[in-house]
């Protein structure tokens, strides 16, 4: 990795994150990624979060589902905390830098970088050669997000970290091939105790929308009763809660559950153990239960609200869009201007 030329002049802080509306939302994605994004709201730094429907169509969606699981994130995010006021809210497909930096990256990344990616052998599967092409790029158009705002930092879980670091190579590739200081290294930020939030059924396993056990994760549309019986169901050993992180060793569901409990009170995983050192699972999973309740419930409730009002969503993601197209339009311009692109139509 070349090492960055960059002056913080040169590159103001401006945080941007996407989310898939590829199904319905699951705890990871809450504490992962839309909890940390309004926190970076509330710091005051300028925030950009999008709902990355050009991302989802990457693999079959159902154009119908597709709008209505677009809402649905959109309102995951007003829910979770993100104010269109104040950060900018809208779905990819409505700004055209995405898809046309997205074309220029392709010219810059090498195929063998889009192959090395885990995402895409994970959801390429045994048959690759029969998935989309536009799968294979995906990873370049996340880079184009990024970067067609410059954005410096980008809050993500880790199964993301490796797309970053090749949107850093995207960007020190872009800038060393056409000897310019343009792009930034963008940085990731992957921070706190639930970048990777695991499966109910299995501590060793991502929770995922897409895993076909529903039992393994808790969707942000799941009701009180739901949850609980998720929990009270979710797997783990037999041994009491240790007083010390180093005591979760070699145990991964029971490390998993005390996370959770420490990301959605905002705490600290050494914390959550002092309090419930020696603990049995029968005392601690309805704590963590009654917390997720109190925590999710809102949420999900400003949510069913939201989802009455599809024009009012969709009204927000157009003024959304149009906000980051005034960012966006000018820095794609600058693109086309360095990679030798004629210019001259009148608007
Ligand atoms: P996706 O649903 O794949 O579009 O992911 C949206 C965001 O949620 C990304 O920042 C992911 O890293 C994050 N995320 C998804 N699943 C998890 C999980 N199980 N734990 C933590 N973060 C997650
Ligand atoms: N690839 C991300 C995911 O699956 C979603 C995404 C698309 C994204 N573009 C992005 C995340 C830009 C951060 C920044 O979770």
């Amino acid at each position: 990795m070349a090492e960055p030329v960059q002056t913080p002049q040169a590159f103001p802080t401006r945080i941007f994150s996407g989310i898939q509306p590829s199904g319905s939302l699951t705890l990871g994605n809450y504490l992962g990624a839309l909890k940390r994004f309004a926190q970076k709201q509330d710091e005051g730094i300028e925030t950009l979060y999008c709902v990355v429907d050009l991302h989802a169509i990457t693999v079959w969606q159902d154009p119908e589902k597709l709008r209505q699981q677009t809402r649905e994130v959109a309102a995951a995010y007003i829910a979770s905390g993100i104010d269109p006021k104040r950060s900018i809210l809208y779905n990819q497909s409505q700004v055209r830098a995405h898809a046309e930096l997205a074309w220029i990256f392709n010219c810059v990344a090498r195929i063998g970088w889009m192959y090395r990616m885990t995402q895409f052998k994970d959801k390429a599967g045994a048959n690759s050669e029969n998935s989309s092409l536009g799968l294979l790029a995906y990873p370049s158009l996340m880079a184009a997000d990024i970067l067609a705002f410059k954005a410096t930092h980008v809050p993500v879980g880790e199964d993301q970290k490796q797309h970053i670091e090749l949107t850093r190579d995207i960007a020190a590739k872009f800038n060393h091939d056409y000897k310019v200081n343009f792009f930034p290294i963008t940085e990731p930020l992957i921070e706190g105790p639930a970048t990777k939030v695991m499966s109910l059924r299995d501590g060793t396993k991502k929770m995922s929308k897409s895993d076909p056990s529903d039992q393994s994760r808790i969707n942000l549309t799941d009701d009180a009763d739901t949850i609980a019986k998720k929990i009270r169901k979710a797997k783990t050993d037999a041994e009491p809660l240790p007083d010390n992180v180093e005591g979760l060793e070699g145990r991964p569901d029971a490390r998993s559950l005390v996370n959770i409990y420490a990301a959605l009170s905002d705490r600290t995983t050494a914390d959550v153990l002092t309090e419930f050192a020696g603990a049995q699972f029968g005392t601690f999973k309805p704590a963590l239960a009654d917390l997720a309740v109190e925590k999710l419930g809102p949420i999900t409730a400003e949510m069913n609200r939201l989802m009455q009002e599809p024009d009012e969503i969709d009204a927000i993601l157009g003024r959304g869009a149009e906000r980051a197209e005034a960012i966006s339009s000018p820095i794609l311009n600058d693109v086309y201007d360095i990679v030798g692109m004629i210019r001259s139509r009148q608007v």
